[in-house]
């Protein structure tokens, strides 16, 4: 099938390359000019793993079209993926002026029927105000041009976007059209084999999956992490909790792992999202709140930690901090606990010397004018001098360091852990003063 896929972000280059890679003719348009000339060279904006090798054979096999040329674009495909940004705005709610300038595009050159597809996470009601703006616009060309708008919103996690993306657990379809359903059917077929992963639905409802998902995983974690702060003042370990109330079934061992607070760019937002969603129909949701407000205080942990190591002065101090990423797997920092970390250690006055084993580009990007932060090649050289480590991402080769080594670099052999790596009874054993996330004061 002819597909064109408006925003080449992590939803929309990762949907794009695995829609060519099952076969499908696909286009991709962006207003990015240099991301377009940059594809198409095969340097992708992103670090996803498997992504650069999917991107680049799908393109030199014709399957994968980059290009600037919204018109191009509307012509080539009946489905019409949208799939750029909605950052928040200033309240937090999302801002949806780049969709609907692409819903407005569509309806500008649209000869024939289209389906237009809302892949980005967009509010409850998006769907009616890109149905409103495109026959807005084909009233003004003084034309009747069928089309339908779908919800099918994207669930893929971000350092596993490729795997999620071939292998969905669900595909979600809010329509109002019995056509269109035979139309997805056709276009998800490879990935939906052996058992059928797709889930009908109406419109609004599909809307509201996407935020319903995303806010019970940030729930989950946020209560974790609740429970984590009262095991910490009862002389309790949360890892002990964790382990025993994810054996039963009913809760499970996902997303119940206490640390430094959840970031990325889909969480922080699409909790906010919904938070004023609801307030705009006059309802105060106030569990939606509390896991906004722990994650909030949840960041400022590890400063907490420092300072009840090392006072509110950290004139003269400087700590080592492996991981600037807002998890694993990604390169991405948008609302990472580490970008508080930093803050609060700058302020009162400390240098840090990070390392990250993807992140090291986006970091210089961000602070690349700050002084107080030095980025090392290895999370070896990250140690050398400092007076203590500070982990704030989970990344495997943190796992197993050489703690001889690192005993050796540090000045004061203390670890504050945002992640919970390490054995606290080891590390102690070890001559270590080891801070984790709720296991014991
Ligand atoms: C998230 C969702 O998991 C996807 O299902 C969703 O489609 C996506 O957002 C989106 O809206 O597009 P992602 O942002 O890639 O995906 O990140 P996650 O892997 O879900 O992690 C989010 C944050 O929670 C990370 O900062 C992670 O460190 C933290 N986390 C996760 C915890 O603190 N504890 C846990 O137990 C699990």
């Amino acid at each position: 099938m002819k597909v064109t896929v408006f925003g080449i972000g992590y939803v929309g280059l990762v949907q794009a390359a695995v829609l060519a890679e099952v076969g499908h003719d696909v286009m991709c348009i962006d207003v990015d000019e240099k991301k377009v000339e940059n594809l198409k060279k095969g340097i992708i904006p992103i670090y996803e793993p498997g992504l650069t090798p999917l991107v680049t054979k799908n393109y030199e096999e014709g399957r994968l079209h980059f290009s600037t040329d919204a018109r191009s674009g509307v012509e080539h495909g009946q489905m019409q993926f949208i799939a750029v940004g909605t950052p928040p705005d200033e309240d937090g709610s999302a801002d949806l002026k780049y969709v609907t300038a692409v819903a407005r595009t569509i309806a500008q050159y649209m000869t024939d029927h289209k389906v237009v597809i809302d892949k980005s996470t967009v509010p409850v009601g998006t769907a009616d105000k890109v149905r409103t703006v495109m026959l807005e616009t084909l009233k003004q060309r003084d034309l009747d041009v069928p089309f339908d708008v779908v919800s099918n919103p994207e669930f893929l996690k971000e350092g596993a976007a490729v795997a999620d993306c071939m292998r969905p657990e669900r595909i979600v379809i809010g329509t109002d059209s019995e056509a269109v359903v035979d139309l997805l059917r056709e276009l998800y077929e490879p990935f939906n084999r052996n058992h059928d992963r797709m889930i009908m639905m109406d419109i609004r409802s599909a809307e509201l999956t996407k935020y319903a998902a995303n806010c019970m995983l940030a729930t989950k974690i946020s209560f974790m992490n609740e429970i984590s702060n009262l095991a910490e003042r009862l002389g309790a370990d949360v890892e002990k909790v964790r382990q025993g109330i994810g054996s039963d079934s009913r809760i499970g061992y996902h997303f119940i792992y206490p640390g430094c607070g959840y970031g990325g760019s889909c969480f922080p937002k699409d909790v906010q999202a919904l938070i004023r969603t609801a307030e705009h129909i006059g309802y105060a949701p106030r569990l939606l709140q509390a896991v906004e407000d722990v994650n909030e205080s949840q960041k400022y942990k590890l400063p907490e930690f420092v300072v009840r190591q090392y006072g509110e002065n950290l004139e003269g101090k400087t700590f080592a901090l492996w991981g600037l990423s807002f998890k694993p797997n990604t390169d991405d920092m948008r609302a990472a606990s580490s970008r508080v970390l930093l803050e609060e250690l700058w302020r009162r006055g400390a240098k840090v010397q990070a390392f990250d084993p993807e992140a090291m580009n986006e970091a210089q990007r961000i602070y690349g004018h700050r002084d107080e932060l030095m980025l090392m090649g290895t999370k070896e050289a990250a140690l050398h001098n400092a007076d203590a480590l500070i982990i704030c991402t989970e990344w495997q080769s943190f796992k197993a360091p050489d703690f001889v080594e690192i005993k050796n670099a540090l000045r004061d052999p203390v670890i504050f852990d945002g992640r919970n790596l390490y054995d606290p009874e080891r590390l102690e054993k070890r001559g270590f003063t080891y801070y984790a996330i709720g296991r014991g004061a």
